[in-house]
């Protein structure tokens, strides 16, 4: 121990980080333990990196942005019995599997709790989990099979997530059977000098590295062995506060399959040039999304001939992707970017730090940072009002109020 502690004073002197080992001393043997493994496990020469690039200023991106295309599902005509026909074969076969991502910490909508757990106030107070189990469970009725679902949950929710599925005899599902429960990585946090955190029980403020860090997490923990295994071949990965989210769509798997790309997409049309959404695009001719802070206004503004966006199709984190390109995906690290948060810290003098705004940065990965690693990728223009009702804010736009109204509308209840 003695010497491992040496190392790691040695370690922490070289990257400037000595304050993790302050409270050390007034740790128990196992939360000493435990912070020393912690330490052991940052890559430091990454989380300098990271904490420099917040101060450089936003690099302007030399990537060739244009259009990516799409097929309209209401305008399938003579080919979408065939997609269907093709889709449905896959999803009877057992070939498809749904990851639900619930490692967010949801802090616009503010509820106490895994965001999965929160009840959107239907007259059954079912929680976003239960519809979410409802409908994947109806749609392996429909087709004679149980889809498989693996819920990916962080280091700070996994605990209550699971017990709440417990609670709820996980709706029906076989734990380790046919659902199944992982963690998605973290990273630690750090203040404006780039100081790691140490939280309040004297461990390191570490936070999840976004819903990019799926892929990654889908290997580490052996759920894509575990997908093997079950005969697993596709892979819905949506993510838990969509309440319309389809995760079952034979026109989605039978476009992936007879197209024979490695991923296929959802998107809605987006409502307005301004809406605060990434429309899906080509980056130097591949796959990708580009964000609503990084699209230059008259892009956004760019119409076709029939008078339509020309990015306009709205990402809406509802994708499928063959299992081949996820194991890939998981092998390959993906760009962090930072986001200034609110934390609570005991700073290097053991005083608790409570703040009023944002104080530290986190760092996360995006899902369709992946895209750009893929050959090709199928795009489906679906329904708003059919599958997106998104659970974001407390209050105004993509709320649970207006979540509620779409669910309503769309079940008619
Ligand atoms: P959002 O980007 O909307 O984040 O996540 P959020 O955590 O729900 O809410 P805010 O931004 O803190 O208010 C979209 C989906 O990705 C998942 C979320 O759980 C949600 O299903 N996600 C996000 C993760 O699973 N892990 C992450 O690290 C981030």
């Amino acid at each position: 121990m003695e010497e491992n502690l040496e190392t790691i004073r040695k370690t922490l002197k070289k990257y400037s980080q000595e304050h993790l080992l302050n409270m050390y001393e007034k740790l128990d043997e196992s939360k000493q333990k435990q912070l020393l493994e912690q330490i052991k496990n940052i890559d430091f020469e990454l989380i300098n990196s990271l904490y420099n690039n917040t101060k450089k200023e936003l690099e302007i991106s030399h990537e060739e942005i244009t259009p990516i295309e799409f097929l309209d599902k209401e305008k399938l005509n003579g080919y979408y019995k065939g997609f269907q026909e093709t889709g449905e074969k896959a999803i009877r076969a057992g070939k498809l599997a749904a990851v639900t991502m619930a490692g967010g910490q949801g802090t616009r909508l503010g509820h106490n709790g895994p965001k999965g757990t929160f009840d959107i106030g239907l007259e059954s107070h079912k929680s976003l989990f239960e519809i979410l189990s409802d409908s994947l469970k109806e749609q392996g009725r429909k087709y004679d099979v149980i889809i498989p679902w693996f819920i990916m949950t962080s280091e700070e929710n996994n605990k209550e997530t699971i017990e709440f599925f417990a609670k709820h005899r996980y709706f029906g599902y076989e734990k380790d059977k046919n659902i199944f429960f992982f963690k998605q990585g973290e990273l630690p946090m750090v203040d404006t000098e780039g100081k790691i955190l140490i939280r309040e029980d004297g461990l390191i403020k570490e936070a999840a590295d976004g819903h990019g860090g799926i892929y990654e997490a889908l290997v580490k923990n052996g759920m894509t062995k575990k997908m093997r295994e079950l005969g697993v071949e596709w892979i819905f990965i949506g993510g838990v506060d969509n309440c319309l989210v389809k995760m079952v769509d034979p026109i989605l798997m039978g476009i992936a399959i007879q197209k024979q790309v490695t991923a296929a997409g959802k998107s809605v049309v987006k409502a307005n040039p301004q809406e605060k959404v990434g429309v899906f695009c080509k980056k130097n001719g591949r796959p990708s999304v580009v964000e609503y802070t990084e699209i230059p206004e008259e892009m956004a503004q760019a119409t076709d001939e029939r008078g339509e966006l020309i990015y306009g199709e709205s990402h809406i984190l509802c994708n499928l992707f063959n299992i081949n390109a996820v194991e890939r995906m998981g092998n390959k690290p993906l760009p962090y970017h930072s986001a200034f948060k609110k934390a609570t810290y005991i700073d290097k003098n053991g005083n608790k730090v409570i703040p009023d705004g944002p104080n530290a940065y986190k760092f996360e990965a995006f899902l369709f940072d992946a895209f750009g690693e893929l050959d090709d990728m199928a795009i489906l223009r679906v329904k708003r009002e059919e599958e997106f009702a998104p659970v974001k804010n407390a209050s105004g736009i993509d709320s649970p109020e207006t979540a509620r109204e779409l669910y309503r509308k769309f079940y008619q209840v």
